[in-house]
């Protein structure tokens, strides 16, 4: 138990997860799936502290006492071998950090597997996802690499919400992350949701919309069907976003920059090009493309950062 290290990928929803049944365990309103970015992702290091615990973040101590440090402290609390056992927790990040390029995801899966074989608990797969869940809600889908599911569930205690890997694998497809804003965002994924929830007049709509994203989701994968695939998550992003504009106050992750390049890609794909789009809790937009236009893409967004997310070789 001298050391344990693990690594997860972070993940892109294209059906999104917003809105919690109960947000002291993280359920969601509905079932979500994503897709994981491969390389980009989190690497957690735990180790015995003497006195308290200590984390760090991309080789810096995080301050005790910040929002991030209770929540990661509150999540140790279910760990703790015992009441006077303290945890190092070093990250490493490839993902900018806070800004809807799921950074939490990946850390929250990443310490979830540290913890696992650091304190020998052989947890299986739907327990590691419920545990991540409680971290942070998509943590649970951060687990696998490729499609991902997670499936809402109904109980009570959450112990039906886990996520599960899809079988289905598509090498040429591609995911581009372009980020026009890497700082802190204004106002958090969990904030955001909660008052989206209570104030969205448009929200009563989302869950038939993602029911309805999902069923198109899973012909348009196992038809590898990419014009299905990219607009069906497009429009369940805009819908996403929607809710959040419509709740009071308005809530707008949007940059000039975010609007400027949605036209753009609109004007691309009414030329011919088969790009789409999908947007977080942040202003940085995630493109889908395909392989064969991934040059094209590349000169068009110089800054873009290219996922192939079944090309594992190089992943951990
Ligand atoms: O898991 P959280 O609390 O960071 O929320 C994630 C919310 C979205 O990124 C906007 C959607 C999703 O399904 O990942």
């Amino acid at each position: 138990m001298n050391e344990a290290s693990a690594y997860a990928p972070a993940n892109i929803a294209l059906a999104k997860y917003w809105g919690k049944r109960n947000e002291e365990l993280n359920l969601p309103i509905t079932s979500s799936l994503s897709i994981s970015l491969n390389q980009y992702g989190a690497t957690t290091t735990l180790k015995e502290h003497t006195q308290h615990d200590y984390f760090q973040l991309n080789g810096h101590a995080i301050e005790p006492n910040t929002e991030f440090s209770s929540r990661l402290t509150q999540f140790l609390e279910r760990f703790r071998p015992h009441p006077n056992f303290y945890f190092e927790v070093d990250t490493h990040s490839t993902v900018p950090i806070a800004a809807g390029v799921a950074s939490s995801a990946c850390g929250f899966a990443a310490l979830t597997l540290a913890l696992n074989s650091f304190l020998d608990l052989n947890l299986d797969d739907a327990a590691l996802s419920i545990l991540a869940r409680r971290g942070s809600g998509s943590a649970c889908r951060s687990l696998w690499h490729g499609f991902v599911e997670w499936q809402a569930g109904k109980l009570d205690n959450g112990m039906d919400s886990f996520a599960t890997p899809l079988p289905q694998e598509w090498h040429e497809l591609r995911i581009g992350l372009l980020l026009f804003n890497t700082e802190k965002k204004s106002i958090s994924s969990r904030a955001a949701m909660h008052q989206t929830v209570l104030t969205s007049p448009f929200y009563r709509e989302w869950p038939q919309i993602v029911a309805k994203t999902l069923v198109t989701l899973h012909s348009a994968i196992d038809e590898k069907d990419f014009s299905l695939l990219g607009a069906t998550a497009e429009a369940n992003a805009l819908a996403m976003h929607s809710t959040m504009l419509t709740s009071e106050p308005s809530i707008c992750y949007w940059l000039p920059e975010t609007v400027a390049t949605m036209q753009k890609i609109w004007q691309l794909r009414a030329q011919g090009l088969e790009l789409y789009f999908t947007q977080d809790a942040g202003p940085n937009l995630k493109l889908l493309y395909l392989q064969q236009d991934e040059h094209l893409i590349q000169e068009t967004f110089p800054s873009i950062i290219s996922i192939a997310p079944w090309n594992l070789q190089n992943a951990q």
